[in-house]
């Protein structure tokens, strides 16, 4: 049985809630640096890296040395790119979130609960230009309450929320890169829409991209 209880958000709420999504999307940079790691053009710099500095200097010391700051400038640079990515969402929608979802009309925000603990969060907002389509917006559950189903909780909730404001869909777009986030919508029943290639420099380099899904209610 679930020992956990979905609430709507208060004030003080506030500091969990936004440290909560920073631990969900750091939770993504080992599995990114992998995936940049096994990408083509970053290996083939690794290795010709090992290459060059072994002609030059004959030394397997200096060739790992050249290999292992490669491998640190990676990492770093999905660090950088990952906080980055959390600075501007906290300075958005999760700046001001009484404001932005619980004051709203046909939007709102929910915690779920553990032990005293926030463990999960979701929100939910109408979709710009549209009176049927409902936005999921910001779902994440801290690492050690995984895989128990507060997610997909968190989504009926949201689901609900919709189907009584008279909307037809719920919708909402997630990267490439959130792996478990595509299982759990998939699982769900969730179709997917549309995928866009990201803009960004760092997004086109990864081939990341942004897909969208649906769901019907
Ligand atoms: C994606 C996320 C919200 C899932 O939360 P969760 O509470 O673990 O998900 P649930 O337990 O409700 O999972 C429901 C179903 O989704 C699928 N699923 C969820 N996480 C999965 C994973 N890591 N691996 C495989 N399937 C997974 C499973 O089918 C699961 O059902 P099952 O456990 O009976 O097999 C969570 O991993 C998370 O917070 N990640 C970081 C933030 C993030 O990516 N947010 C989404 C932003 S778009």
């Amino acid at each position: 049985m679930a020992d956990y209880t979905i609430r709507k958000y208060n004030n003080g709420d506030y500091d969990a809630v936004r440290d909560l999504f920073g631990q969900g999307m750091s939770g993504y940079v080992p599995g990114t640096t992998m995936y940049m790691l096994k990408l083509p053009q970053v290996y083939g710099t690794i290795l010709a890296s090992f290459i060059i500095v072994q002609l030059f200097f004959h030394s397997y010391f200096l060739s790992l040395l050249s290999v292992g700051m490669l491998l640190a400038t990676v990492h770093c640079v999905m660090l950088f790119a990952c906080r980055a990515l959390i600075k501007k969402s906290l300075n958005e929608d999760l700046l001001n979130i009484v404001e932005t979802y619980i004051w709203k009309p046909n939007s709102c925000f929910w915690v779920a609960e553990s032990d005293g603990r926030i463990v999960g969060m979701v929100g939910a907002q109408p979709a710009p230009n549209s009176d049927i389509n409902m936005t999921l917006r910001r779902l994440s559950v801290s690492k050690d309450q995984q895989r128990r189903g507060i997610a997909k909780a968190l989504c009926m909730t949201v689901f609900n929320f919709a189907q009584q404001g008279g909307y037809k869909r719920v919708i909402l777009d997630t990267s490439t890169f959130q792996i478990n986030a595509h299982k759990l919508y998939q699982r769900l029943g969730f179709r997917i829409t549309k995928i866009i290639p990201s803009r960004s420099r760092l997004g086109r380099f990864a081939k990341m991209s942004v897909v969208f899904y649906s769901y019907d209610l």
